[in-house]
């Protein structure tokens, strides 16, 4: 044995360095530290808003969190979690399972994706993979589509988290294809065209496109004529098409929800081609329950993931109480509707709280966030001007925002601001806050 360890010193001599780490984790750690996502979670850690306790605290509006219906499905589980989890036999809980998921979860999921997606969607659980949130899902289908080095088509602003996700561990670029105010945020083929037609001539190969449908961060959706024209333009250029629509079943407003499954199947597009990704962290707001899939049509796809699906795997005990919960028609449509509503009265008192300080929101139809331009508010019309906004509604204002650049938005001034992480009664704390701005901007 060592003799510093014996007498309990270190092994290590002081004027050592300290043992390296990978370079992955030193770009991966610079680059989290510096975002504003980084710097504004600490804040609202360190000093979090609470009406009673901590009246003066950082209110967190930056995380697409619904907790406006929490009551509904804490009332679920405490009157169900006995029947579901401890009264049933142990011997189903504690060995290892399908490591992509129970089969009883992927068929009461299936069911219960038709009915919020109003059978917009139809599946079958064999081409379904259950995976640790939509997070897992993302990062395993940029696997299993793309080589480090290749590419994928985003329509942006986009969600923040696909940086992450498809950059970290898969290196897959991502190269985003704005949308404008001017075009109400809608995306269009033809900056699709040129984006792709730009990676060719770089010898970068483009292998799918990412969107979001609901959007996040715009909280529109993607019509059912876009769709087909993505559709023709995936199969054009031999690519695939990757559709996130976590956020179905969060519309508020009266635009319908149309899932790129239903236009692939009804008008006869190569399914292979395209992927789905789905969750409870929104639908259902259970983010810590961590359950998302990949619903695809793809052999290949399938097969590798549920190979990967090892990394990220869900507990059976989470898996188990969730069946029931799913299977629950009248609990699932009781739930979605009462949320609806609620969500709807969130969005537009923010949207009217807003407007008394001439700060427009886009009118959105789904999504727990407004998405607000704050450009009359700013010194300057530049992403530094954006970002000095962020830091007083950060500092001053005591509210944590998304700026639209870390969302890859190409006009500066728009934020995101989630509408589903305070009540009711903390609307008018937030609008005296954003007061303290406008006259801090008048003076
Ligand atoms: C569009 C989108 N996709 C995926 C995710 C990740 O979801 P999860 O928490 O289930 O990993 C989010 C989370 O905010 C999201 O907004």
């Amino acid at each position: 044995m060592l003799k510093s360890a014996v007498a309990g010193t270190a092994l290590v001599p002081s004027s050592f360095s300290p043992a390296a780490v990978s370079s992955r984790a030193t770009s991966m750690y610079r680059s989290e530290h510096e975002s504003t996502r980084h710097v504004g979670q600490s804040k609202c850690s360190d000093d979090p808003y609470d009406r009673a306790a901590n009246p003066n605290g950082v209110i967190q509006l930056a995380i697409a969190e619904n907790r406006l219906a929490m009551d509904l499905v804490k009332e679920w589980i405490s009157d169900n979690v006995k029947a579901s989890l401890i009264d049933s036999d142990i011997s189903h809980l504690v060995p290892y399972h399908p490591i992509d998921g129970l089969l009883e979860l992927k068929t009461a999921l299936a069911a219960f994706m038709g009915q919020v997606m109003l059978e917009s969607i139809s599946l079958d659980p064999s081409q379904m993979i259950i995976t640790a949130g939509a997070t897992s899902a993302i990062e395993t289908l940029s696997f299993c589509l793309a080589d480090p080095g290749d590419a994928v088509l985003i329509p942006s602003p986009y969600y923040t988290g696909y940086d992450r996700n498809l950059k970290w561990r898969a290196g897959v670029e991502i190269i985003p294809v704005p949308c404008r105010s001017i075009d109400n945020f809608r995306l269009s083929i033809s900056s699709m065209e040129l984006a792709y037609n730009q990676a060719k001539k770089r010898g970068v190969k483009v292998r799918a496109i990412f969107l979001s449908n609901p959007s996040n961060p715009i909280g529109n959706l993607i019509d059912r004529v876009t769709l087909h024209e993505l559709l023709d333009f995936v199969t054009e250029k031999n690519i695939h098409l990757v559709s996130d629509e976590v956020f179905a079943g969060s519309n508020h407003g009266t635009d319908e929800f149309v899932s790129i499954a239903d236009v692939a199947h009804t008008e006869g597009f190569d399914k292979t081609r395209v992927h789905v990704i789905y969750g409870l962290s929104k639908v259902l707001a259970l983010p810590g329950f961590r359950i998302g899939v990949i619903c695809s049509f793809n052999e290949y796809v399938l097969g590798t993931a549920k190979k990967y699906a090892r990394f990220f795997s869900v507990s059976v005990p989470t898996q188990r109480l969730l069946v029931p919960m799913l299977s629950d028609v009248n609990f699932a449509l009781k739930y979605i509707e009462i949320k609806k509503k609620r969500l709807r009265r969130m969005y537009e008192l923010f949207v009217e709280g807003l407007e008394q300080f001439g700060i427009n929101c886009f009118p959105s139809s789904a999504g727990y966030y407004c998405w607000v331009n704050m450009s009359n508010l700013m010194r300057s019309n530049s992403e530094k001007g954006e970002l000095e906004l962020w830091d007083k509604l950060l500092n001053i204002s005591k509210i944590n925002v998304t700026p639209g650049s870390e969302c890859r938005c190409v006009e500066p001034g728009w934020f995101r601001i989630c509408v589903t992480t305070i009540t009711e009664d903390d609307i008018s704390v937030v609008m005296e806050r954003i007061k303290r701005i406008t006259e801090t901007n008048e003076g």
